[in-house]
């Protein structure tokens, strides 16, 4: 039948267990590469540091901008954390818009335009005369060598401005500021989504030593002993690393997993050969990867009686969304939603076509979750040998449209990595206004010790 000719089809996509506990390992590897000072310079798995040293313990307070740029949205924010035991925290924030002439443009023009929309929602707070300590989420990988300077090493997802690779953002943003010179903010520290994540979670739960993203990109973070971190000096306490793990296999180290879809996404996008676990799995190749499938599929007479129309020929088309309407979890609902989505391509699906294409999606879906759990796992057990610990107690806070949207993810992704690293009291804790409460966590800390020594 159609489940078992698509199966059959897509074999490649099936992952055993044991390929995954073996993963896991080879991830693990790759973590070490990064961490040691030899081999990092050649190491895909980048292992940033972030001198983000501890997280939140309570005492946090004051006033706070948060700006948050690479996810979804590009949104500011003005958070307002009252540490005195009841840790209650306020937020008001808006999202603004990138238009596409930006998104295509400079670096410097999106800078400009950031700063912009930063004048508009302080008139709008009323606080354009206040200069407030400002935390930057900013979700790309970058060499950090203080907590407020941050050098773009490269763009990933959907950006690819010039004239910001090898530059760092503070001063780019400052700079921007300084040319409208109507406002002014004290820019204290920048963040990866990753880390906003677990200092959000952390906020509310003291196990929280893990950043999970599972949106338009891919990627973790995790509190590492200064020990293991050899890029830095000093041997003593912890440090969150930015594992970056999205260029897992950008030196080849993918290749048996690899399918020809796979390949072909890569070519397709705004950065080949870079990024390939992520394109395996996060919202923004989620959809491409599908689509890709329906066509080589059409093409061999296995769906569509052969037939394929421009839009379904047209890179972009199939939305990530529609894969998570088309896995609802009752069958008639995605089967209608699968129905839906092909005719809007401009194709008259059977009744065999629209189960076929609810089973491609779950297949593409589930090799994703499984691949974040085996890469997960293999933080997991990194940190429990750290503690040396038997049973490792740990929660990981999770953000992204892929992780809160699809239907069947979490659970399949939070079911492997129980599989995976069975020895683990591990809880999944889900983010609940994005990275701008954490940014803000981090940036309160580094005011507080900046006037302490002031
Ligand atoms: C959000 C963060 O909550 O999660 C963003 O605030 C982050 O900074 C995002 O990038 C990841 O999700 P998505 O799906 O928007 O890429
Ligand atoms: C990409 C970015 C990374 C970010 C992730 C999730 O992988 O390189 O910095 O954390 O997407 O948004």
């Amino acid at each position: 039948d159609q489940k078992k000719k698509v199966d059959k089809y897509l074999h490649q996509f099936h992952l055993s267990d044991k390929t995954l506990m073996e993963l896991s390992m080879r991830f693990r590897r790759e973590m070490d590469k990064g961490l040691c000072r030899d081999t990092n310079p050649t190491a895909a798995v980048k292992m940033l540091p972030t001198y983000v040293r501890s997280t939140p313990d309570g005492t946090e307070q004051g006033e706070f901008l948060a700006l948050d740029l690479g996810g979804s949205n590009f949104r500011i924010l003005l958070v307002k954390v009252k540490g005195n035991g009841d840790q209650k925290v306020e937020m008001e924030s808006q999202i603004y818009d990138i238009p596409d002439l930006v998104m295509r443009g400079s670096g410097s023009d999106l800078f400009d335009h950031i700063a912009d929309c930063l004048a508009n929602f302080l008139e709008k707070m009323g606080i354009k005369n206040k200069k407030l300590p400002l935390g930057f989420t900013f979700s790309f990988p970058c060499l950090q060598t203080k907590l407020d300077e941050s050098v773009l090493i490269s763009w990933t997802k959907g950006f690819r401005l010039s004239g910001v690779e090898g530059n760092d953002v503070v001063s780019l943003l400052r700079k921007s500021i300084k040319k409208r010179g109507d406002f002014d903010t004290d820019i204290m520290a920048v963040i990866s989504d990753t880390v906003g994540t677990m200092m959000t979670c952390g906020f509310d739960d003291r196990h929280c030593e893990i950043g999970l993203i599972v949106g338009t990109g891919t990627n973790a973070c995790y509190m590492e002993q200064m020990r293991n971190l050899q890029l830095m000096d000093g041997d003593e306490g912890q440090m969150c690393v930015n594992t970056e793990w999205g260029a897992f296999g950008d030196d080849g180290a993918l290749e048996d997993l690899r399918t020809d879809i796979d390949r072909e996404i890569d070519a397709g996008s705004l950065n080949p050969g870079k990024q390939l676990f992520e394109k395996m799995i996060s919202g923004l190749y989620m959809g491409e990867l599908v689509r890709l499938i329906l066509v080589k599929m059409a093409r061999k007479q296995l769906l569509f009686q052969g037939q394929t129309t421009p839009q379904l020929l047209t890179s972009g088309c199939f939305s990530t969304n529609y894969i998570y309407a088309i896995e609802s979890d009752k069958d008639e609902e995605g089967l209608a939603s699968a129905e839906k989505a092909l005719r809007s391509l401009g194709l008259d699906p059977s009744a065999e076509d629209c189960a076929a294409t609810r089973r491609i999606c779950q297949i593409v879906s589930t090799r994703a979750a499984h691949l974040c759990a085996s890469t997960l796992a293999a933080v997991m057990r990194q940190i429990r040998d750290n503690k040396a610990a038997e049973k490792l107690r740990i929660t990981i806070g999770v953000d992204g449209s892929v992780y809160k949207g699809h239907p069947e993810f979490s659970r399949k992704l939070n079911k492997m990595v129980r599989r995976l690293v069975p020895d683990c009291d591990v809880r999944f804790l889900q983010s609940q206004h994005g990275s701008g409460k954490g940014a803000a966590m981090v940036t309160a800390v580094a005011y507080r010790l900046a006037t302490q020594h002031a």
